[in-house]
């Protein structure tokens, strides 16, 4: 009988859960069914493929059930890019401990009902377009532990009662938002906080002292706000901190020094802001776990204590741009040591002048640095004879404006992996080393301002990666090596204010690449080649001082002479036998006609010395002096040929019909383009470079080198090459739909908007990811619709590689010899030949205004006063958008009228936004993309029935990176 009662009672309590598990499971689905509904935007169709009524929610993606109960305890739906709201009723999801939908475009404000999800635990809705105040009701998540709001715009101060009734919490990232006022006093209840980042936001006032209350805090991280005031000495009595972060704020006064007493430190980072005072003595003594000190741009002063090292574990000491003085320590013990950057302090080395600079010798203790900057400081000693056994793998040596005497060691040779090394402005004498060439990795030379002698050495025509060679204001003597003609990869020639002779070397006439030459003030003669025309990318020539005869040569056409600046004192000799130029009448040339080009050469000027125009004070020093961006060199990227497909010229030719005019798809300004199809049956494009065109093999390599070492599903694809010494073509995926120009401006054809904002959303996801998805970023340089391809299913692929730039890192940078299209190009192109990822916001900018338009960039009716961009402008300051917009995108007859039209006036504010002149000012392609995909959900919102008439393909997510 109790047996009986006991399995009656368990059947009847299974039976009673299966039911509440079956009703409430159907709650989880209902719950979802309607955020999946409030989806505007899905480009992996996740939600519409995967997410269906006939199955369970537990088999769905990003859905994960309890094992028992199978109600949904997990929605991970991160980085699907996907737009629209977050439904209300994923409130019911009453299990729901996990969320996280970051990496997605979600917009609005997060809604109340959350508040009902009392078992979450962690909370992800970074990286979204999310607005608003931060919600009170996350201080009453009862189980939260983890809060990630970062990326989003939340705005306003931060809830009062933070938490109050939020036990538990343990991390709190709200980086990057628009988040202000003061830390509520009370957010030290957070008895478990281990992890608070509030970087990149504009908090302000003092850092409360109550901190010291969190004793489980490991990381407080509140870099980029205003906080101000002194650092509390309460920090100090956080027993396990191991990232103390304040970066760029407004704080002052001293350090406490109990703050060198947290052994647990791995971090440390009080860069920019005004602190003063002095470091303890007692300074590395506790910091035995300290990895990174970073200290740069501050007030600090009094010498560097000797005790730093016994921090062994640092790697990285940054402590530029502070007062610090006395001797500089012997950093030895510090085996781990990468980077030490004391640049821009007062410190010295030598007790007497012309003593050996004995902290580098024991820098050679260091067997890991790879950069060392201690320049700007008045070491006033001499390289040690041991300087040639620091560690090989330096790669930046920056010991200029530091007072240094005596010779150039030869044992630099020695350092292998050498990309800068800058010695310039002190009083180093004797010559430059022959061994010197030996530094073939070695990108930046800079002797400039020394009392070096002798002749340049033909040795540093061996650094074939040299991009800058600054050798200017020394005694060098004799003529210029020739054989620098044949280092292609410079950019930057200065000798100016040496004693050179003789002519200069006809092969400097082939470095096409170079941006500046400066040989002033030497004793060179001869006539100018006219060759001179041939540095197509040259920005500054200096030739004044010299003693050069005959004429400018013609073929440099210089355009328009501006009439500003040093030109308004030029005589009309100036100009002389030069008939490519225009200009004012004094100048005794004819007059500009509207349609000149505009000048590339702004700042070029040729005065002869015979002509003795004007003695020029541009002294590239003071380009040198002012530290401390430098010109961006050459980045060694080898493709990587494995994934490549090497394809036989038979099986092309053959595939192409003997490349035959019916295989052609076009031609483009290096070769032709043919549709073939390969011996196992598929059809591709094959872009073969015309070898003879000047140029054509560069591009080939810029192209496969960029194509093979980047994939993202809206560029195009490379399936292989075939490459020999005469014939270099790249296979591409075929694109049946072949190019947006042709869409655009072809009858035949024709998009509606929602086609014409999915295309641009695919540019716009192509250029996001080549600025900032890759270690590198690339400049793609030529946007314009003829390189954007469609494939069948309308997803837009972005094209043509052939002038792109891979850059190290530094944002902006002076360059070579590229030729974008006219009427895309951004203005600072044009008149300073810089290129960077701002150059392609600018030209996205113009793209989107043809393709929202219809009229083309170089369309007659636009001229150099009133360009595309003027005519868009003055149709927003009419509000007469409608007016600009082809009927058959856009007609007062259409049912959903001003939702269109007010799309059209959210694309042409956004393309403004990428039109600034100022290119720093300039949104960038993540900001860019992201409203776009905003304006397009917007418009699908607003109109239901235009809904797009093809699918969204579906493709597979991985191609993403
Ligand atoms: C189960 O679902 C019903 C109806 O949706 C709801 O009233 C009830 O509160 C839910 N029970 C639990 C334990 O979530
Ligand atoms: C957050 O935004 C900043 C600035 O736009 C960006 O640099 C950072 O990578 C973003 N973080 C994440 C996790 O996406
Ligand atoms: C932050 O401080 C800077 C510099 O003092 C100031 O220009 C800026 O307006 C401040 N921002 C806020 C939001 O207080
Ligand atoms: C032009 O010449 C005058 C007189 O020689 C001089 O004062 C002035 O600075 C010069 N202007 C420029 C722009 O070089």
């Amino acid at each position: 009988m109790g047996n009986f009662s006991l399995s009656f009672a368990l059947s009847i309590l299974l039976l009673h859960s299966f039911a509440l598990s079956l009703m409430n499971s159907s709650t989880d689905k209902h719950a979802l069914i309607s955020f999946k509904n409030s989806i505007t935007y899905d480009p992996y169709a996740i939600l519409s493929t995967s997410w269906s009524q006939n199955t369970s929610v537990c088999s769905w993606i990003g859905v994960s059930c309890g094992l028992k109960h199978r109600r949904v305890t997990a929605l991970n739906l991160s980085g699907y890019d996907l737009a629209g709201t977050v439904a209300p009723h994923l409130g019911n999801l009453s299990f729901l401990r996990y969320l996280d939908i970051s990496f997605n475009s979600f917009t609005g404000t997060l809604p109340s009902e959350l508040s009902k999800l009392r078992r979450l635990k962690v909370m992800n809705v970074g990286v979204n377009s999310y607005t608003g105040e931060i919600p009170t009701w996350l201080g009453s998540l009862p189980q939260l532990e983890e809060l990630y709001l970062n990326n989003n715009t939340f705005l306003g101060w931060l809830p009062s009662d933070m938490c109050n009734n939020t036990p538990n919490i343990k991390l709190l990232e709200l980086d990057f938002n628009g988040l202000e006022g003061h830390i509520p006093s009370n957010i030290w209840k957070c008895k478990h906080l281990e992890i608070l980042s509030l970087n990149f936001n504009t908090f302000s006032g003092k850092i409360p002292r109550a901190i010291g209350n969190t004793s489980m805090l490991r990381v407080l991280s509140l870099a980029y706000n205003n906080f101000t005031g002194e650092l509390p000495q309460e920090i100090s009595a956080l027993p396990i901190l191991e990232v103390l972060d304040v970066f760029k704020n407004l704080l002052y006064g001293s350090i406490p020094s109990s703050i060198y007493n947290i052994s647990t430190l791995t971090w440390l980072e009080i860069s920019n802001n005004e602190f003063s005072g002095t470091l303890p003595s007692h300074f590395g003594n506790s910091l035995l776990n300290l990895e990174v000190f970073l200290a740069a741009i501050n007030r600090l002063s009094g010498p560097i204590p000797t005790s730093i090292t016994n921090a062994s574990k640092l790697t990285t000491l940054d402590m530029h741009s502070n007062s610090f003085s006395g001797s500089i320590p012997y950093f030895g013990s510090l085996k781990l040591l990468r980077r030490l950057l004391l640049w821009g302090n007062n410190l010295s080395a030598a007790e007497f002048p012309s003593q050996e600079l004995t902290f580098l010798s024991s820098l050679t203790n260091c067997r890991n640095l790879q950069l060392l900057d201690v320049s700007f400081n008045p070491l006033n000693g001499i390289l040690p004879a041991s300087f040639g056994n620091l560690s090989s793998s330096l790669e930046r040596i920056d010991v200029s404006n530091c007072n240094i005497m005596g010779v150039i060691p030869s044992e630099i040779s020695n350092f292998s992996s050498l990309l800068l090394l800058d010695l310039a402005i002190n009083q180093l004498g004797g010559t430059i080393p022959p061994a010197i060439g030996k530094l073939n990795q070695l990108q930046g030379l800079y002797l400039t301002g020394n009392q070096l002698v002798g002749f340049i050495p033909n040795d540093l025509c061996q650094l074939n990666h040299l991009g800058e060679l600054f050798l200017s204001v020394n005694m060098f003597v004799g003529p210029i090596p020739e054989c620098l003609g044949d280092v292609k990869s410079l950019r930057v020639i200065s000798l100016s204010y040496n004693q050179l002779n003789s002519s200069i070397p006809p092969k400097f006439w082939t470095l096409t690449d170079l941006v500046i030459l400066s040989l002033s003030n030497n004793n060179l003669s001869g006539n100018l080649s006219s060759q001179l025309g041939n540095l197509k990318s040259i920005t500054i020539l200096l030739l004044s001082s010299n003693q050069f005869s005959g004429d400018i040569p013609s073929l440099i056409d210089e355009g328009e002479i501006p009439d500003g600046g040093r030109f308004r004192n030029f005589t009309a000799q100036s100009f002389s036998h030069n008939l490519a130029l225009c200009g004012l009448i004094t100048f005794q040339v004819p007059p500009c006609h509207e349609k000149h080009h505009r000048s590339w050469l702004k700042k070029v000027m040729v005065p002869l010395g015979v002509l003795a125009v004007i003695v020029l004070i541009v002294t590239l020093l003071l380009i040198r002096m002012s530290k401390k961006k430098r010109v961006t060199l050459s980045v060694d990227i080898s493709p990587s040929t494995a994934e490549f497909r090497r394809i036989s010229y038979i099986e092309l030719e053959r595939g192409t019909s003997s490349f035959s005019e019916t295989n052609l798809l076009g031609r483009g300004s290096f070769g032709s383009v043919y549709e073939a199809i390969l011996s196992d049956g598929l059809r591709v494009a094959v872009k073969v470079f015309n070898l003879d065109l000047q140029g054509a093999a560069k591009s080939f390599d810029a192209e496969t080198t960029i194509l093979s070492n980047i994939r993202h599903r809206n560029l195009v694809r490379v399936i292989g090459c075939c490459c020999n010494m005469e014939f270099k073509a790249i296979i591409l995926t075929y694109m049946p739909n072949g190019s947006l120009d042709k869409w655009l401006h072809s009858d035949m054809y024709g998009l509606d908007l929602i086609q014409r904002l999915k295309i641009a959303i695919d540019v716009a996801a192509a250029l996001e990811y080549l600025h900032h998805g890759h270690t590198f970023p690339v400049v793609h340089c030529d946007i314009k619709p003829s390189n954007v391809l469609l494939d069948q299913d309308m997803t837009a692929h972005l094209a043509d590689f052939g002038i792109s730039k891979l850059f190290d890192g530094e944002e902006t940078v002076i360059q070579t010899q590229t030729v974008a299209t006219i009427g895309y190009a951004a203005p600072e192109f044009g008149s300073e030949g810089k290129v960077s990822t701002n150059g392609d916001v600018f030209s996205f900018g113009i793209l989107m205004l043809e393709m929202f338009t219809g009229k083309n960039p170089t369309n007659d009716m636009f001229d150099e006063e009133r360009g595309i961009k003027e005519w868009v402008r003055e149709a927003l300051e009419q509000s007469a958008v409608a007016e600009i917009v082809p009927h058959a995108l856009l007609s007062i007859e259409d049912q959903h009228f001003s939702a269109m039209e007010q799309c059209f006036l959210s694309l042409f504010e956004l393309a403004m936004k990428c039109l600034v002149v100022s290119a720093e000012e300039r949104i960038n392609m993540i900001e860019a993309a992201a409203a776009l995909r905003k304006i397009c959900a917007t418009l699908v919102a607003g109109t239901e029935s235009h809904r797009p008439r093809y699918a969204f393909p579906v493709s597979i997510r991985n191609n993403r990176v």
